[in-house]
């Protein structure tokens, strides 16, 4: 699997720093909204020889282009989550509600085959194999804070593209004004579909949405990568969503039905538990979940388990570009 992503853009090699360096030296990382980062990746493909030795190639110097605004960037200071710790602390309840069940259960999960739809209110459906998620849109790396209802929060060096650009290629129509997401539906291979005990008695298939405009806003991503390599069944292989200025129940994985729909669709954790979790689920360190406040956050970095690195939580995870999105919107009634 070869990944064409593009290369770092608009930062250099100080800006960013990999996790065995931050392991030795305790760096502090520079966290971008959208990061190309190259350096980044160097330590991460020798570790994996192979295909990704062709990032450092002279071809890869092909993919540097700028068609996104990096001047938007916003600077902070942040630590990269060790892939060890985002890979095996989950939440993934098609595979169990614990923390550790998901890189367990899921490793037989099979990804390829895959395929993904993309249908309801376009000019163009389009149907996605496999081999498209990575091949249909130029990939880029980008670095982003996931922020969890749960109160913990991780920073991620994420591989895909923009959702707009999939959504461009349907062609939505002038009615369309929400987007649907459908996680997979196999109980046979997915157990805590077939039992509600595993499965934390959430209703499947796992659906999620987002306005469109929301949908359209660039920092919305596609995964279909991490730490440099393919997603990890855990983590939502073969491609999931990423939404970083919301809480994380909202970024869906292993997607196969992406629906333009003129009704704001059913969420599954709404639908669990609408006065706990709102369609909307933007971070907010003002509005407390009923149960906890989400005035801060345990950053899960380095050290024994799970060393805890209490920080405040801000306002849209930080990602304060999207607040034009909710002008004149009651943030504490639309949670
Ligand atoms: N998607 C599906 N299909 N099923 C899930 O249980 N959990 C969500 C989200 N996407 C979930 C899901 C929650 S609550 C979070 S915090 C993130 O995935 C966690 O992503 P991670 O395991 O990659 O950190």
């Amino acid at each position: 699997m070869i990944f064409n992503f593009r290369k770092a853009n608009g930062l250099t090699e100080n800006d960013v720093t990999d996790e065995s360096v931050y392991k030795e030296r305790r760096a502090i990382l520079k966290t971008l909204g959208y990061v190309g980062a190259g350096s980044l990746l160097a330590t991460a493909r020798s570790a994996n020889a192979g295909p990704f030795d062709w990032f450092n190639s002279d071809e890869a110097s092909k993919f540097v282009t700028s068609p996104l605004d990096f001047t938007k960037a916003k600077a902070t200071s942040d630590i990269l989550t060790p892939e060890e710790k985002a890979t095996t602390y989950n939440n993934f309840y098609e595979f169990g509600t614990g923390k550790g069940d998901p890189v367990e259960k899921a490793q037989d999960f099979k990804v390829n085959p895959w395929t993904l739809k993309v249908e309801g209110l376009v000019e163009k459906p389009l149907t996605l194999a496999y081999e498209d998620l990575f091949s249909m849109f130029s990939l880029e790396e980008r670095i982003y804070r996931l922020r969890c209802v749960e109160a913990w929060s991780m920073v991620i060096p994420w591989i895909g593209f923009s959702l707009a650009n999939i959504i461009k290629k349907a062609q939505p129509l002038s009615k369309a004004k929400y987007v649907s997401f459908q996680t997979l539906y196999d109980p046979k291979q997915m157990p805590g579909q077939s039992s509600r005990f595993i499965g934390g008695g959430v209703d499947y298939p796992y659906v999620e949405g987002l306005r469109l405009d929301e949908a359209m806003q660039p920092l919305t991503m596609l995964s279909v990568g991490m730490y440099g390599k393919t997603l990890p069944p855990q983590n939502g292989a073969p491609i999931r969503l990423v939404v970083p200025w919301k809480y994380g129940f909202k970024s869906i994985k292993s997607i196969v039905k992406i629906v333009l729909t003129d009704k704001q669709p059913p969420t599954t954790w709404q639908t669990l538990a609408a006065d706990e979790y709102g369609f909307y689920a933007n971070v907010n360190p003002k509005v407390d979940h009923p149960r906890w406040s989400q005035a801060r956050e345990r950053r899960i970095v380095s050290g024994g388990l799970f060393e805890q690195n209490r920080i405040d939580t801000l306002p849209f995870n930080g990602y304060e570009e999207v607040a034009p999105l909710y002008k004149g919107l009651d943030l504490r009634k639309f949670y």
